[in-house]
C-alpha cells in the first residue's frame, strides 16, 4: 500500500515543505529568507515572522506540484527540533493545525536524524544509492558536528561531537571575520577553489574524547593571524582571500576526517555518509571521496538539494516512522536543544 507523507521544516531559516509517496519525492519547496544576510546572521524574531509569512504558500505549492490533494496525506511529518523555538513553533502549530483539521496523524521528526535519513530518498526519475546498515555518518551543520553510527532508520547512536563550536560555524565565524557574507560556508568554498591550501597553517585541535571534535582554537587560531596581519597591512584580508579560505577549508576538512577514518577504523564499518549543511562543500566532498577509495570505504554524498535545510529529509524520516508507529500526541511541544529531544 502507498504512504504519502506531508513533511514540514521550519528549524532555522529556510521554510520548507514536501511530499512523499513512500521513499519517492514528489515535491521538495523551500522558501530561504534573505532578510538575515543584511545582519550577518539568523535573528530569530525575524525568521519566526518569516515563517510565519511562508508556510502557507510554501506548504500549498508542495501539495500542488506534488499533485496530492490533502486529503490523500497519510501522516504529517514535522521538525519538532533541535533549532530556533519560536521557528519551531510555527511548524508544529501549522502541524497540528493540519491534524486537526483534516482528521491526519502527526509524526515529530528530530532535525538532525532527518538529515542523515535524506540519504534514503529516492528520486521519481532515478533511485539513488543508500547506505546499509550499520553505517557511520558525519553530520555536519551550522549548529551541531557529529559521527553518528546509524544501525536503522530509528536507530542512532551518537559515537562523537563537538565540545564547541560546529563545523558550520567555523565557516560562517571566520567569513564574518574576513567581511564576507553570510552564511559564509557557500562562499568560502568557491574562494577556496583559487587559492593555496598550504598558504597558512591554523591551530589544529587534541581533543580528549575518542572521536569528538573541536574547532574554537581554529577560529581563534585564524582571528589572531588576521588580526596580527591586518595590523601590518590593512589590505591584507583583500589580497589572500582566496588563499586564507583555502587554507582555512583545508584546515576543517583534515579535523574532520582526522575523526572519522578513527571511527571508521574502531568500529570496522566502512559505508561511510555525509550529511549537514556543511556536507554541500566541495573540498569536504572531493576528500571523502578520495579518502574513501584509499581505505575501502563506500562512500555517500547527498544530492546538493539535500544537503542543507529542507522538508524532504523531514518526510523521509516520518515515513520511517509513521511505518513503524511512532505517532505524536497533540499536545507535542517543539524543542531547541538535540539534549531535551533523545531519552
Ligand atoms: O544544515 P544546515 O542547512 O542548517 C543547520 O541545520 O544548521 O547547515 C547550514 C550550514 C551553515 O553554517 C553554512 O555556512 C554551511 O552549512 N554550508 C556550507 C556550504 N553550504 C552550506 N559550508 C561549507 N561549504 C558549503 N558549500
Ligand atoms: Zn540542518
Amino acid at each position: 500500500m502507498d504512504i504519502t507523507i506531508l513533511g514540514i521544516e521550519s528549524s532555522c531559516d529556510d521554510t520548507s515543505a514536501a511530499v512523499i509517496r513512500n521513499r519517492t519525492l514528489l515535491s521538495n519547496v523551500i522558501a530561504s529568507q534573505a532578510v538575515h544576510v543584511k545582519y550577518g546572521g539568523v535573528i530569530p524574531e525575524l525568521a519566526s515572522r518569516a515563517h510565519q509569512q511562508n508556510i502557507i504558500p510554501v506548504v500549498d505549492t508542495a501539495l500542488k506540484e506534488a499533485g496530492v490533494s490533502i486529503d490523500k496525506i497519510d501522516a504529517i511529518a514535522f521538525t519538532r527540533g533541535p533549532g530556533l523555538l519560536g521557528s519551531l513553533l510555527v511548524g508544529t502549530s501549522f502541524a497540528k493545525g493540519l491534524s486537526i483539521a483534516h482528521n491526519i496523524p502527526m509524526v515529530e521528526v528530530n532535525h538532525l536524524q532527518g538529515h542523515i535519513l535524506a540519504h534514503f530518498v529516492d528520486l521519481p526519475d532515478r533511485e539513488l544509492p543508500h547506505p546499509d546498515f550499520p553505517f557511520l555518518c558525519l553530520l555536519v551543520s551550522g549548529g551541531h558536528t557529529q559521527i553518528v553510527k546509524v544501525s536503522s532508520p530509528l536507530e542512532m547512536e551518537i559515537i562523537g561531537s563537538t565540545i564547541d563550536d560546529a563545523a558550520g560555524e567555523a565557516f560562517d565565524k571566520c567569513a564574518k571575520v574576513m567581511g564576507l557574507p553570510y552564511p559564509g560556508g557557500p562562499v568560502i568554498d568557491r574562494l577556496a577553489r583559487e587559492g593555496d591550501a598550504k598558504a597558512f597553517a591554523f591551530a589544529k585541535p587534541h581533543v580528549e574524547g575518542r572521536f569528538d571534535y573541536s574547532f574554537s582554537g581554529l577560529k581563534t587560531s585564524f582571528l589572531y593571524t588576521l588580526r596580527d596581519a591586518v595590523a601590518a597591512d590593512p589590505d591584507f584580508v583583500e589580497k589572500h582571500k582566496a588563499d586564507l579560505c583555502a587554507s582555512l577549508q583545508r584546515t576543517i576538512i583534515d579535523i574532520l576526517l582526522d575523526k572519522l577514518i578513527k571511527a571508521s577504523k574502531e568500529t570496522g564499518i566502512r559505508d561511510i555518509a555525509v550529511a549537514g549543511g556543511v556536507s554541500a562543500n566541495s573540498g569536504l566532498r572531493n576528500a571523502i571521496e578520495q579518502t574513501g577509495r584509499r581505505r575501502g570505504w563506500r562512500t555517500f554524498l547527498p544530492e546538493l538539494k539535500f544537503t542543507t535545510d529542507n522538508a524532504a529529509m523531514i518526510a523521509m524520516s516520518g515515513y520511517f516512522r509513521y511505518m513503524a508507529g511512532e505517532i505524536s500526541s497533540l499536545d507535542v511541544s517543539p524543542v531547541a536543544r538535540l539534549s531535551d529531544l533523545v531519552g
